[in-house]
């Protein structure tokens, strides 16, 4: 029996994506996705996080067609998915592998997708140098692609995706394979482009930092599961899980029981903020971000603190623009980590230093027991 769709509710209606209750199943173990749903308005950016094998690369395949979902529906600006024969979508792709044509030059690879969707060919040479400019690869276009480095051919890749003028744009790690420096700059390049065309965006990554930086939104992913789906700011300073919280950032994790003020780490008081409706004596789970544990040789600096606890540096890992300290505490199963930037003492705690570590209640956050 066919099953009437059902009416997308209000905050969906104009969704350019809306993803509803959406399963994978390639019979193989788990489900590659399991019940994924959101909506995401024209304009934005959305990054998918998640590590290796968590389901990113099925949902964007999902998204774009290439796979039929083995439960749920997914709308493009309203319309299934899969409706639509792949070179009438109006959908643009980069992939990690970028798939150039590489006996091509650049203007002819930029040119392709316009070929195969018949613009008028007297329009096409004007269009193909507007978005090469775009990607600042104007004068390029004679060039063949083994002639470009390799940030030089993620750059056709993009304008070749853009060209035709997609209503959205579909990027699955297309920076994986670039060295940091570049990566980064590319991810600049990236959200200028996103910006000034305003192209509806999907972008997958297992890069954090990439995440923070692009995006008006981001999923996080684990197990075939979006464990979280909120703007960078609010990903990053309330995490929904521990998981969330270990995966965007550094952070440590203490196991307690809940007080009136925190936590009650084997006999230690660790202030920290609760959530609603949790049991006093109940066990949970503490997170709390590297940045915002202060050390120091005396326990007087860190008078402030809500909380201060005296421990022993066990590691010291030079980052460059701060220190990573580990601080074993007596008592407390796991070691701290803590960034310290000393831009003018240069005269770091030596691995074995007794030290003050502290924090404020509001930074230690605190998951109640299903989300541990
Ligand atoms: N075509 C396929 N047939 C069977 N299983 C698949 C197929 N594609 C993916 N899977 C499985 O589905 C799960 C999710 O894979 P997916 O490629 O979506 O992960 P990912 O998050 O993109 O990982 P990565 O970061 O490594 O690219 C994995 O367990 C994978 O083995
Ligand atoms: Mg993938």
């Amino acid at each position: 029996m066919n099953m009437p769709a059902a009416q997308p509710a209000d905050g969906e209606r104009h969704a350019a994506v809306l993803v509803r209750d959406v399963d994978m199943d390639f019979g193989n173990g788990p489900l590659a996705v399991q019940s994924a749903s959101f909506s995401l308005e024209a304009g934005r950016f959305l990054t998918i996080l998640g590590p290796s094998g968590s389901g990113k690369t099925t949902l964007l395949r999902m998204i774009a067609g290439f796979q039929k979902p083995s439960r749920g529906q997914i709308l493009i600006g309203g319309k299934a998915s899969d409706a639509v024969a792949p070179h009438k979508r109006t959908i643009g792709m980069v992939f990690q592998k970028l798939a150039l044509f590489p006996h091509m030059t650049v203007n002819e690879n930029v040119a392709f997708p316009l070929k195969m969707r018949r613009f008028n060919p007297k329009d096409i040479p004007e269009r193909v140098a507007r978005y090469l400019d775009l990607v600042r690869l104007g004068g390029y276009g004679t060039r063949r692609i083994h002639e470009l480095s390799g940030g030089q051919q993620q750059r056709v890749a993009i304008a070749r995706a853009l060209v035709f003028e997609p209503d959205l744009l579909l990027l699955d790690e297309p920076l994986a394979a670039l060295d940091r420096k570049l990566r980064e700059e590319m991810q600049l390049e990236f959200r200028r482009i996103q910006k000034e065309l305003g192209v509806t965006t999907i972008n997958v990554t297992h890069d954090q930092r990439e995440a923070l930086v692009v995006s008006d939104e981001i999923i996080v992913m684990d197990q075939g599961r979006i464990q979280q789906h909120a703007d960078p700011v609010a990903m990053y300073r309330k995490p929904a899980s521990p998981f969330v919280a270990n995966f965007i950032g550094v952070s440590s994790f203490l196991k307690g029981e809940v007080t009136e003020t925190g936590l009650s780490v084997n006999g230690f008081s660790c202030a920290g903020t609760l959530p609603r409706n949790m049991s006093l004596g109940s066990v949970a789970q503490g997170a709390i971000r590297a940045e915002q544990i202060r050390i120091s040789a005396t326990a007087a600096d860190l008078a402030s603190c809500d909380t201060t606890l005296q421990g022993t540096v066990t590691d010291t890992i030079f980052e460059g623009e701060r220190l990573l300290y580990f601080v074993a505490v007596p008592g407390l199963a796991t070691a701290l980590q803590i960034y310290h930037h000393d831009p003018l003492g240069h005269a770091p705690h030596d691995r074995g230093a007794a030290v003050t570590i502290g924090w404020n209640a509001r930074d230690l956050l605190i998951f109640p027991p299903q989300n541990m």
